[in-house]
């Protein structure tokens, strides 16, 4: 950590790099299920406000505090103020625990495809072909510790480079793919005439709107953007000072925020398109999985090379992702505990597999036992988005509203262009996100509460 820092080599270096961090299973995977779970139009209009004001601001802030200091989250927090190191600590733990079960679904995604490549991808489409595979107790483990092993050797023998190379080309089709796959599952959900899924996922109904729906939605937009764990203030730490950072940020976003859209315009009207009604909206973390080998098979043979080349996409891009959330882990371990790198790299592998376990057999054998109403995967997802991520959020606004005040940003910010959202960065930094993660936090974290405790049920909005 304290050899000289190699710097992005320009703009574009540095929104790639960022947007390839950002760009991952959340935007193909989690994005579109959360989306139809929570009521889709309402979910998508709050996630686009909350992207344009807290991902704004917080994204800002995060790049700006790396770029100051030069240094990764620990140290920046610590540099700036020491009572607040704590902040970049608790940063720290979000990632190893997102590690563990990110690679569980990354073994589903390694599953698919094989079941592609080896020619079986239309049976991956028969009903209850998921269920069957989800609750065998060791195929499930085997394809995850494929995915998680790979991810380590690639973090011990490093090549990232190589990785990164390979993705820098794969990013791209993967766009393509997922718009030419979204207008195909429209022109499906169009097929009766009134795209149905369409209108589920464009239109708001305020109905379905509660303090859960938009806590959710803070989770993803932290989950997607990597905020609130202390990433975007290491790659901050890479870039140089003459980099425009506001605009860097506008496009990460419209970036990250585009594809996430996109997954969703591929998997919510085909759903409507494949059952024929919203009966699978809220399957959750499964949704993917049971969506779209369905949109293949309606193909026909082509179908079979499409989701091949799909699965391959959404594996590279999750590889990724995986990639750089161990190195994240791995060298504060090492850091901390001062081991060599094959040794916590190893404690790291050994720690993400124990705690993955939990994670793949709760979809299985042991889908009776629950924590707080939810399955290990959907807890620990939940722990990690929508209660921790939220809390370094807050401390992070109130640091520097506060503490640093928002002029420490604002230099920064300035020292490369104008800051144009200067006004509003102040605004949603000091006032509007404090406020409203603390109200969503505690309402939706009694709701979830409520699931064993009926009598808090009165508090949730
Ligand atoms: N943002 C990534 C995604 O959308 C997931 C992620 C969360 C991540 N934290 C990260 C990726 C840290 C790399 C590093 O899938």
């Amino acid at each position: 950590m304290n050899e000289k820092r190699s710097n992005f080599t320009g703009k574009i270096g540095f929104v790639l790099a960022a947007a390839g961090s950002a760009v991952g299973l959340g935007n193909i995977w989690r994005f579109p299920y959360l989306a139809a779970k929570y009521g889709g139009g309402i979910f998508l209009l709050v996630y686009l406000v909350l992207a344009v004001t807290l991902g704004f601001a917080l994204m800002t802030a995060e790049i700006a505090i790396g770029r100051k200091t030069g240094l990764s989250a620990i140290g920046a927090f610590k540099k700036l103020n020491k009572k607040y190191a704590f902040v970049g600590l608790l940063a720290a733990v979000v990632p190893a625990i997102i590690l563990p079960y990110y690679s569980v679904i990354g073994g589903w995604v390694t599953k698919y495809l094989f079941a592609f490549v080896s020619g079986n991808g239309i049976e991956a489409a028969a009903d209850g072909y998921f269920g069957a595979f989800i609750s065998s107790t060791w195929e499930p483990i085997g394809w995850f510790m494929m995915f998680i092993g790979l991810t380590a050797l690639v973090v011990l023998f490093g090549v990232e480079k190589g990785i990164e190379k390979v993705s820098k080309f794969m990013m791209p089709v993967l766009v393509v793919l997922t718009v030419a796959i979204a207008a195909y599952s429209v022109y499906l959900d169009g097929a009766d005439g009134n795209f149905e899924g369409l209108k589920y996922y464009l239109i708001p109904d305020f109905s379905h709107f509660s303090a859960t729906t938009v806590l959710a939605a803070m989770g993803q937009l932290f989950y997607s953007m990597s905020l609130a764990m202390g990433i975007m203030i290491t790659y901050g730490s890479y870039m140089k000072k003459d980099v425009n950072l506001e605009s860097s940020v506008t496009n990460i976003e419209i970036f990250d925020t585009g594809i996430a859209f996109f997954a969703g315009l591929m998997i919510i009207p085909a759903v409507f398109a494949v059952s024929g009604s919203d009966a699978d909206v809220a399957k959750g973390p499964t949704l993917m999985f049971a969506v779209l080998p369905n949109v293949f098979k309606s193909m026909g043979t082509v179908g079979q090379f499409v989701g091949a080349a799909f699965f391959i996409l959404v594996l590279f891009a999750a590889l990724t992702s995986s990639i750089s959330l161990m190195e994240t882990v791995v060298s504060i371990i090492s850091d901390k505990f001062n081991l060599n790198r094959k040794k916590s790299c190893l404690v790291v592998f050994i720690g993400a597999v124990l705690v993955g376990l939990p994670s793949t057999l709760g979809y299985g054998p042991w889908a009776g036992v629950t924590i707080i109403g939810m399955q290990f995967l959907d807890f620990f997802d939940f722990i990690s988005n929508n209660v921790l991520m939220p809390i370094v959020a807050f401390f992070t606004c109130v640091f520097v509203g506060f503490v640093i005040k928002p002029k420490t940003v604002i230099e920064e910010v300035k020292i490369s262009s104008n800051f144009r959202r200067e006004k509003l960065f102040v605004f949603v930094i000091k006032y509007a996100a404090p406020v409203c993660i603390v109200l969503i936090l505690i309402s939706s974290v009694l709701d979830a509460l409520s699931n064993v405790i009926p009598a808090l049920k009165m508090f949730s909005i």
